[in-house]
């Protein structure tokens, strides 16, 4: 791996593979999911708060921008942020158009608070955000006789308008596993008249239900349906943001695949709604040690992993929204194992930052790597096949540029990941700190 090399405004990677085991430890960047919502959820809150190890890359800086644009007092001190809440309905209509940049998840939550504030905005974002299906939220948003709209099909900008009717709690079945569908409706239901439920066809991660009971919200979970209770103030408490597991992720495949590998990463949340990654590698015979778990809020602790041989799995669809981020790195980790993975229910897959089963099978092509999909499932046919160098693209989405780096390593020669600057997003320090576990 030498590093960077610049191109016009664009990023790429040149990375040498075969070869260097990774060894030592790193302390992932903190959780995007739980900071995008401590800032969301303590913004409506009554009081001060203190967001403890705050992930400051791109797409929670949308977020903390956007309520600094809805009249929130937001400041960074050192590694934390600190949230003057303003209450529930103390939120002001922005004086522009949000731009939220790449981040769905701001866009599909903050829709749901905005709605419910009874203010007036129109939401835009990046080229990729612009294509991604909002009809998710509009709808139940509509359903609670929210006034919210798409300007473009289904796709943004969403256009939200205060002076609707009269606002109604719905029990709505959500027809995809999505936590941002999900916090979207429980946002609302937090300004709606009575109880509010979310039913989900699998579990979902449950940051927002636990930030809202922490928050003293009115909230239960019952199996797969969340009931909140409308119209009762959140108390703002201070809120410690662990390391990311899906950041995590590209480190717990690469020295799990890597001969002679041995890693700690320190500090990463171990939500059991995230950990789907631990399960799945563990099953494929990884060698995965939980060290020091912390149980709180959200339960975190060191992970150590050494490097094994894999054997082949079947991900089943419910385990899908359990590590639905990771799957380009377990994709990664397949092409090492014995025997062939199957990855059931991948719909959701092609509507992320990217059509992450389109980018991924496109890159591997061009590292003589076939991946081919079947009846709504990905087949990864396993070790035997040698990757070979090749000129690589991250089409702009994070999560394939740091597994496409992870693949690079495992290649013949030396690759380039093209256009990696969207790592901003939720990693930045990525590549200093893969090159610092291989001693370069
Ligand atoms: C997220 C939920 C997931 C995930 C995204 C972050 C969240 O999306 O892919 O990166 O913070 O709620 P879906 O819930 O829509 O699958």
């Amino acid at each position: 791996m030498r590093g960077h090399a610049r191109n016009g405004d664009r990023m790429d990677w040149d990375i040498k593979g075969r070869g260097k085991a990774l060894k030592g430890e790193t302390v992932v960047p903190p959780d995007k999911s739980i900071s995008h919502r401590a800032v969301m959820f303590g913004a409506i809150c009554r009081g001060k708060l203190r967001i403890k190890n705050f992930l400051f890359a791109e797409d929670c800086m949308r977020t903390f921008q956007a309520f600094r644009e809805l009249g929130c007092d937001i400041e960074r001190e050192g590694d934390d942020v600190l949230v003057s809440g303003k209450g529930l309905k103390g939120l002001k209509a922005p004086d522009k158009e949000l731009y939220l940049g790449n981040s769905g998840t701001t866009m599909r939550i903050i829709s749901g608070i905005i709605a419910g504030a009874g203010i007036s905005a129109v939401l835009t974002g990046d080229a990729s955000l612009s294509a991604r299906p909002m009809a998710r939220i509009t709808i139940p948003l509509g359903e609670m006789g929210f006034s919210i709209s798409t300007m473009n099909g289904d796709l943004p900008p969403v256009k939200i308008e205060k002076g609707h009717g009269p606002i109604r709690p719905i029990d709505y079945r959500t027809p995809v596993a999505s936590a941002q569908v999900k916090s979207c409706v429980l946002a609302a239901g937090l300004y709606a008249p009575g109880v509010t439920s979310v039913t989900e066809p699998f579990q979902s991660r449950d940051h927002t239900e636990r930030m809202l009971r922490y928050f003293s919200a009115g909230i239960e979970r019952c199996g797969l349906t969340t009931r909140v209770t409308g119209r009762k103030e959140l108390a703002g408490r201070d809120v410690d943001v662990p390391g990311d597991i899906s950041s995590a992720a590209f480190f717990i495949v690469a020295s799990s695949v890597i001969e002679g590998s041995q890693v700690i990463l320190r500090n990463v949340g171990l939500n059991p709604t995230r950990t789907g990654i631990i399960k799945v590698m563990t099953r494929m015979g990884a060698d995965i040690e939980v060290l020091d778990k912390r149980e709180g809020v959200e339960p975190k602790g060191d992970i150590r992993i050494r490097s094994s041989e894999l054997k082949g799995t079947v991900i089943s669809q419910e385990e899908i929204p359990l590590l639905i981020d990771e799957v380009p790195a377990l994709i990664v980790a397949a092409l090492k194992a014995r025997g062939e993975t199957l990855i059931e229910g991948i719909s959701e897959l092609k509507v992320k930052e990217s059509d992450r089963v389109k980018c991924m099978s496109e890159n591997l092509k061009r590292m003589g790597y076939e991946i081919s999909e079947s009846r709504g499932a990905l087949i990864v046919p396993g070790a035997g096949q040698t990757l070979l160098s090749a000129e690589l693209d991250s089409y702009g989405d994070h999560r394939i540029a740091m597994s496409m780096a992870v693949a690079a390593l495992l290649a013949e020669g030396e690759s380039r990941v093209k256009n990696t600057s969207c790592v901003d997003t939720s990693y930045p320090g990525f590549m200093s700190h893969l090159n610092a576990l291989r001693g370069e």
